[in-house]
Order: C-alpha cells, then structure tokens, then sequence
C-alpha cells in the first residue's frame, strides 16, 4: 500500500503528545514535513522524531507534496491554514478549536465540500471508550428521547501556561471555555444529538487574572509573585445553559482554575434511562453508567472497550482518507458547539441571554 505523506503544522504540546507519535504508529503513514514558527523548536523536534523536511513557514510546506496536514498551532491561526491546506489539495485534522467564530468554521466546511478534501476536528473525547460505548447506547434507544444534558471539565489548577497564546483572546478565543470546554461541548452535542440552539445564558469570571501564578498547572503555580500581570484576558471559569428549538437543554461549564474538585463529566437525562460518564478521578468502580426507568429501577455498568482515544481520531482520520467516506465531526456538530461557546461568552459581557436567529 502506497503510504499516506503528512504534514504538521505547529510543533508544540499536542503535535508531541498525539499527532506525530500516533501517525508514526501506522504502518501506512509517513510523517514527510513539518513547520513552526519558532524555528529552534522545529530543528529540535524534526530531529527527535526523524521528519526529513522543515519550513518556518507553513505556507512553504503546503507546495509539498504531501497529502494530509495536522494543524496543531495555535487556534486563530486554524482558519486560514485549514482554508489555505484545502484549497492545495490536502486533507486536513484540524486541533480544537476548529476556529474562533461560527464564520469562520461556515467556511472551513464550504471549503471542504467544493474541493473535495476531508476536513476533521480532533475531537478525541469522542474516541474514548466510554463515548464509543455510550454511543452504540444512545442509537439503539436505550435512553429513549434525550431532553436534557450536563456537562464539564473543571480543573483546580490547570490554567495551561498562564502568559502563553492560551491566555490571549486574540490568538485563543477564549478561556477555559475554548480550550476544555470545547470537548465537554463536543461530546454533547455529538451524542446527544443537541442542534439548533435558540437562546444562551452564560456568566464568565477571571479570579485569577492578577494571581496567575497561582492558577497554574503544578508545577507552574509553586512561582512566585504574579509574574503573568497583564498578560491574560481570558476567563479561567465559564458556564452555560443553551435551550435547543427542540426543547432539549444544555447545562455546560470549563474551570482552569477554581477551588473545587478536577472533573470531567457527562450526564444525560432520556426519558426511558439515563447515562452519566464518571472521572477516573472520582474513583467510581465504573466509568460508564446506565440509570433505567422501570419497577424496580435498574443500573447497568456497560463496558467499556480499553483504547487509547488520541490514536482512535488518528485512525479514522487515516480511514476517512483512504476509503473516501465522511470524517466524525459533522458541520452542523462543529458549528453548534462554536455557537455555544460565542453565546455564553455574549451572554457574560451583555448580562442577557444571547438570542440566536436559525433559519
Ligand atoms: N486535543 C487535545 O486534547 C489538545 C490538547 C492540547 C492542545 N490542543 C490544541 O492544539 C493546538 C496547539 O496547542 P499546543 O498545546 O500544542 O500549543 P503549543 O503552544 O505547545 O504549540 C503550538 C506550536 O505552534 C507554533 N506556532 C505558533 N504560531 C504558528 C503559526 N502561525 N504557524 C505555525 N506554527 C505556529 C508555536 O511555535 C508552537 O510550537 C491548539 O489548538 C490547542 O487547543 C488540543
């Protein structure tokens, strides 16, 4: 089999972390380029993992010939490389945020059908074991008609590199609720089939805007004195409630930073059974549980298929390619979860739900 040439764009965390060690796990992938900004960074990380080319600028890497790219830099710069990407004629795994506003993400799919290129999120909460089984749940009616949903991820302290670009709007959108709740959202939307939000309430805070050092991952927040002043103006705690045309309802938060508990959690209310997807963190026997309706009430305990989440988006992205069949992460998903996220953050600064016009 002729092998799949990727190309990365942005040679951080998550490229270090996902892309590049799963796509040198296929045997049918070849990693062929790679480009960063930071041109020290790319020679280093070019080295460490054997990747034969490197470009300071990614528009240089796109004359390649390569056939996917993973865009792993920072979110505003996904729009105009997954755009630019396409329109070259490759395939694209775009990190999340997909993009900082529902224009932009309208256009990364319109872009997607005319050329003819596959566009997928890398929304790889959807590949654990508890989605993949929850799921298969959900389209067999076990949960009967979903009308209401709960989710977060909330950390204590987690604020990722309080003074980096995940702390400045302009080059991440937004907090906490960008760039965690984004895959709480996802994971909503996606099983619970949420669409078509018509109203959004939502509040934001910023408690540790002047004591970053604090808000930080350990070890980050063991430096002293509030060495980040003035360089973050995003919220590290967000949360909202969305009401669909439908009558479902949405409740989601995101905390970097916060004095409660760390968390990742679903919970979703049908009227036949609902499901609640528990943290490791929680300690809970199990990670997924049905609660059913019914004398006498029942639980059921499903479980749960051992995977490594990041290589299963890798794998599908891979299949997508090579059979030519539609990515996960739909455009109407995409564009409903960054509808989301835009009306809680309007919701905060007017004080009014956000009132969303659908066609
Ligand atoms: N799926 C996940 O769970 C997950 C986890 C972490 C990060 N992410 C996402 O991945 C993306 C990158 O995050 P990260 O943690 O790797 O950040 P990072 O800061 O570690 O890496 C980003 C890299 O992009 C480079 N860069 C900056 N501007 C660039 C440009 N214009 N062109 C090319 N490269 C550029 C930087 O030099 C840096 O090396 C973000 O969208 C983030 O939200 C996803």
């Amino acid at each position: 089999m002729v092998k799949l040439k990727a190309g990365i764009i942005g040679a951080g965390g998550i490229a270090q972390y996902a892309h590049i060690p799963c796509y040198k796990k296929l045997g049918d992938v070849e990693i062929s380029a790679i480009a960063d900004v930071n041109v020290e960074k790319l020679e280093f990380v070019a080295r460490k993992y054997g990747v034969p080319k490197t470009f300071a600028r990614w528009e240089d890497m796109l004359d390649e010939n390569i056939d996917i790219v993973s865009i792993c830099s920072p979110t505003a710069f996904h729009y105009s490389q997954a755009i630019r990407a396409m329109e070259r004629g490759k395939h694209v795994l775009c990190e999340k945020p997909v993009c900082i506003d529902t224009g932009e993400a309208e256009e990364i799919f319109r872009v997607s059908k005319r050329t003819g290129m596959k566009f997928m999120a890398a929304m790889h909460k959807r590949f654990s074991g508890e989605s993949i089984a929850l799921k298969k749940i959900i389209e067999a009616g076990i949960l009967g008609e979903i009308y209401y949903v709960k989710t977060g991820w909330t950390r204590r302290r987690g604020m990722p590199n309080p003074g980096s670009w995940f702390t400045h709007k302009e080059l991440s959108g937004g907090g906490s609720l960008m760039d965690i709740g984004v895959h709480a959202i996802d994971l909503a939307v996606y099983l619970a089939g949420l669409s078509n939000p018509v109203s959004i309430s939502g509040s934001s805070y910023s408690k540790f805007r002047d004591n970053a050092s604090d808000g930080g991952w350990p070890p980050l927040n063991t430096r002293k004195g509030n060495e980040y002043a003035g360089s973050i103006d995003v919220e590290e705690l967000a949360a909202g409630f969305t009401r669909f045309k439908n009558g479902q309802t949405l409740f989601a938060e995101a905390c970097w930073a916060g004095n409660l508990y760390d968390r990742f959690s679903l919970e979703i209310m049908g009227d036949r059974a609902g499901a609640a997807i528990f943290d490791p963190g929680e300690k809970k026997k199990n990670s997924l549980a049905i609660y059913r309706s019914g004398q006498p009430l029942s639980d059921i305990f499903p479980s749960v298929p051992p995977v490594d989440p990041f290589m299963g988006e890798i794998e599908y992205f891979i299949k997508c390619v090579r059979e030519d069949t539609e990515p996960l992460t739909k455009a109407d998903e995409i564009i409903t979860v960054i509808r989301i996220i835009r009306g809680i953050y309007e919701s905060s600064e007017t004080g009014y739900p956000a009132k969303i016009s659908i066609g």
